[in-house]
C-alpha cells in the first residue's frame, strides 16, 4: 500500500522556536496485543481512561466546529493556517480514537452505548449554548488536555503505568495537543474573547462534563466482573494523587487575567519526542 502524503505543517511567530502544528497519522502496530487492563494492570485506571477515549472523538468535533466558525474573522493568514492545521490534528486523533474505542468491545465494553452517551453531552452542548462561550469552552478543555499532556511526558509513574503501544498512542496525541494548545486561546483572544467568559465557561464546562464522565466510568466498572480489590483501589489513588497536584496547579493557572497556553513551557517534551519520533524504532 502507497504511502500517504504527509500533511503540512503550519508554522507562525506565534509559536516557540523549533514548534510547528504539524497533523501526523497515527498506525497502531499491535492494537489486538494490548492487554485489557493497560493501565497499570488496574480496571479503575484502565476504565477511567477509556472513558475519557470515548468522550474524545464528540469532544474534538466540537472543538473543531466552535472554532472553525469564528477562523473567517481573523485577518492573519498565520492564524488561519494554524487553525487548518489545529483541526487536522483533531480529525486525525478521532479517527484513531475511533479505532481504539471500537477495539474495546472484545473485552465486553458496551462501545455502542458509551459512543452515544458520549455524543449525546456534546451535541447539547452545541445545541444550546452560545457559539462564543463554545468557544471558550474549547479553549478551556484545551488547556486542560494541554496539562494531561504535559504530566505524560513529565511524570514517569504515568508513563511507567502504561502498557507500550498505549504510551505510543497517547504521546503522539499529547505531543499534537502542546503544538496546538494555544489556537483556540489566541483565537478567541482576536475574536474579542474576554476574561470573565473565559473563566465561566471554565467553570460550566466542568459542571456539565464530570458527570457524564464519572457516570460512563462507573458504568463500565458494573458492567466488568473482575473484583475490584482494595490493593486496585490503593493504586488507583496513589497514582491519581501523584498527578492530582501538578494538574491543579496548571488548571490553577488558567484562572490568572495574564493567562497565556505558552507561559507554560512545554517546548522540551516536543524537542524529545521529535527526536524519539523520528529514531529508526520511534513512531
Ligand atoms: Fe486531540
Ligand atoms: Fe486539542
Amino acid at each position: 500500500m502507497a504511502t500517504p502524503e504527509p500533511l503540512a505543517k503550519a508554522m507562525s511567530a506565534r509559536l516557540p522556536d523549533g514548534v510547528a502544528v504539524q497533523p501526523r497519522r497515527f498506525e497502531f502496530r499491535a492494537l489486538d496485543r494490548v492487554p485489557q487492563y493497560w493501565f497499570d494492570g488496574n480496571p479503575i485506571m484502565t476504565h477511567t481512561e477509556n472513558a475519557f477515549s470515548i468522550l474524545i472523538p464528540p469532544g474534538e468535533r466540537f472543538f473543531i466546529r466552535s472554532v472553525q466558525r469564528f477562523a473567517d474573522r481573523t485577518t492573519d493568514p498565520e492564524l488561519r493556517d494554524l487553525i487548518r492545521a489545529f483541526a487536522q490534528q483533531e480529525a486525525l486523533h478521532t479517527r484513531a480514537h475511533n479505532e481504539f474505542n471500537a477495539s474495546l468491545a472484545r473485552f465486553g465494553v458496551d462501545v455502542t452505548r458509551e459512543v452515544a452517551a458520549a455524543d449525546r453531552v456534546f451535541e447539547k452542548l452545541g445545541r444550546y449554548l452560545p457559539k462564543k462561550m463554545q468557544l471558550a469552552i474549547t479553549v478551556f478543555l484545551e488547556h486542560l488536555t494541554a496539562t494531561g499532556a504535559h504530566l505524560l511526558f513529565g511524570e514517569p509513574a504515568v508513563a511507567r503505568a502504561m502498557h507500550p503501544e498505549m504510551l505510543r498512542f497517547w504521546r503522539w496525541h499529547a505531543a499534537e495537543e502542546l503544538e496546538h494548545k494555544a489556537v483556540a486561546f489566541d483565537l478567541y483572544r482576536e475574536v474579542g474573547g474576554g476574561y470573565l467568559l473565559r473563566v465561566f465557561s471554565a467553570a460550566a464546562a466542568v459542571i456539565l462534563l464530570a458527570g457524564p464522565f464519572v457516570a460512563s466510568v462507573r458504568r463500565m466498572l458494573r458492567d466488568d466482573p473482575t473484583p475490584i480489590t482494595d490493593e486496585m483501589r490503593r493504586r488507583a489513588s496513589s497514582l491519581r494523587r501523584e498527578v492530582a497536584r501538578p494538574q491543579l496547579r496548571m488548571v490553577g493557572d488558567y484562572f490568572r487575567p495574564g493567562f497565556h497556553p505558552w507561559k507554560l513551557h512545554d517546548e522540551a517534551y516536543l524537542f524529545a519526542w521529535y527526536a524519539e519520533s523520528q529514531a529508526p524504532e520511534g513512531r
